[in-house]
């Protein structure tokens, strides 16, 4: 049995739904089993998730970069990562932005080093471009065109109501592809 961690931050619900998709993809693998982490409950004991074979990570792009709050998560780590307890896991990482870019990209990055910083290997989105041709559409899986992870985009003035299906369906391939990585990985074999 492998166990999937997602660990995430929102402020207004976007990213928390997206952390919901993401978690339901990885409980949807046989043989896997999957929990939300929000960023705040961890930061002061991030040994908790020393139980998960691989952390999905997910934050919303604030000013261009990853949440305040997911910041001091990342920092509240240091021991861990001076300890290099998460050495060879899975890491993927999702973001939820306003503009249409909105700097995503910066986030993920973001993630992806802290991923690195662990010494974890980065599972990517796996999917091709869903909207960059005549034929394709907005509803496609993977619109943004994203592939370092997944991302979504939802008007400001809008909750939760106004994230796209295709978006929630993008976090949910996320979660489901980290989850069927996880359950062939070993990170143990890592560490020898
Ligand atoms: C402090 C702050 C900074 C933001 N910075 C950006 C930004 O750099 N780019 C962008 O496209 N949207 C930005 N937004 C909009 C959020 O990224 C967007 O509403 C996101 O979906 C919020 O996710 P959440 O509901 O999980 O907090 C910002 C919102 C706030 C509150």
């Amino acid at each position: 049995m492998a166990h999937v961690g997602i660990v995430y931050d929102s402020g207004y619900g976007h990213t928390a739904a997206l952390a919901r998709a993401v978690g339901e993809g990885a409980a949807s693998v046989d043989e896997v089993t999957a929990r939300l982490y929000f960023a705040d409950e961890v930061t002061a004991a991030p040994e908790l998730l020393d139980c998960c074979d691989a952390l999905i990570f997910g934050s919303p792009t604030y000013m261009g970069s990853a949440s305040a709050s997911f910041k001091s998560f990342m920092e509240g780590t240091s021991g861990l990562w001076a300890a290099q307890r998460w050495q060879g896991r899975l890491a993927a990482g999702f973001t939820s932005s306003g503009g249409y870019s909105g700097d995503k990209l910066s986030t993920l990055l973001q993630l992806n080093l802290f991923a690195m910083q662990h010494g974890m290997i980065w599972v990517g989105l796996g999917l091709l471009d869903g909207n960059n041709a005549s034929y394709k559409s907005d509803e496609n899986l993977n619109r943004l065109g994203s592939y370092i992870g997944a991302m979504a985009q939802t008007n400001t003035d809008q909750g939760i109501e106004g994230i796209l299906d295709s978006d929630l369906a993008t976090a949910h391939s996320l979660g489901s592809r980290v989850a069927r990585a996880a359950r062939i990985w070993n990170h143990k074999e890592m560490n020898r």
